[in-house]
């Protein structure tokens, strides 16, 4: 049996992420989606309200589940038994961030990274600027599940107010 993790803050969830799980998905026997905090990052929701985010977007996959990690990505993957690690793929420059770690995980534990090729037409979707753009009052509908858009508008109100 193959079982996969799947890393990221996922602040939010955007509908890239959600392509990834569907395609790598279908790959593996298993994929675990594991919420860590990046501590270079600013966080607009907390781990709780990602994981359920998260636990939305994939309720209609039934070989993923959700998890949180701290600590090494590496040892995560050791305690639950997974052999890969995938990482969607939009261009360039997340392939020269990705490869180091790939590698350093690699040599760490023997766990191997599968990259995933975003889709085209999703290829500029990241959480930075949905955040970015919903907070400024921008639309972001099409970028990002439904469940997340309404707790994104929730946060623009609560800032308004
Ligand atoms: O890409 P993201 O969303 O910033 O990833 C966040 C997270 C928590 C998944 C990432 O920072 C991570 O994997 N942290 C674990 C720490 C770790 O294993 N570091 C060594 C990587 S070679």
């Amino acid at each position: 049996m193959t079982r996969a993790v799947c890393p990221g803050s996922f602040d939010p969830v955007t509908n890239g992420h959600a392509d990834i799980f569907r395609r790598s998905a279908a790959i593996f026997d298993e994929l675990v989606v594991a919420t860590g905090t990046n501590p270079s990052k600013s966080r607009l929701f907390d781990p709780e309200a990602r994981m359920e985010m998260l636990r939305e977007v994939c309720a209609d996959l039934p070989n993923v589940t959700v998890m949180g990690f701290d600590g090494l990505i590496v040892d995560f993957c050791r305690e639950i038994g997974a052999q890969a690690i995938v990482k969607g793929l939009r261009g360039g420059n997340d392939y020269e961030f990705e490869l180091p770690m790939a590698q350093m995980n690699s040599h760490l534990t023997g766990v191997e990274t599968v990259f995933v090729a975003a889709d085209a037409s999703l290829g500029y979707v990241s959480s930075s600027l949905v955040k970015e753009v919903a907070l400024l009052g921008g639309d972001v509908s099409g970028l990002v599940p439904e469940g997340v858009l309404a707790r994104l508008q929730q946060k623009v109100a609560e800032r308004r107010a």
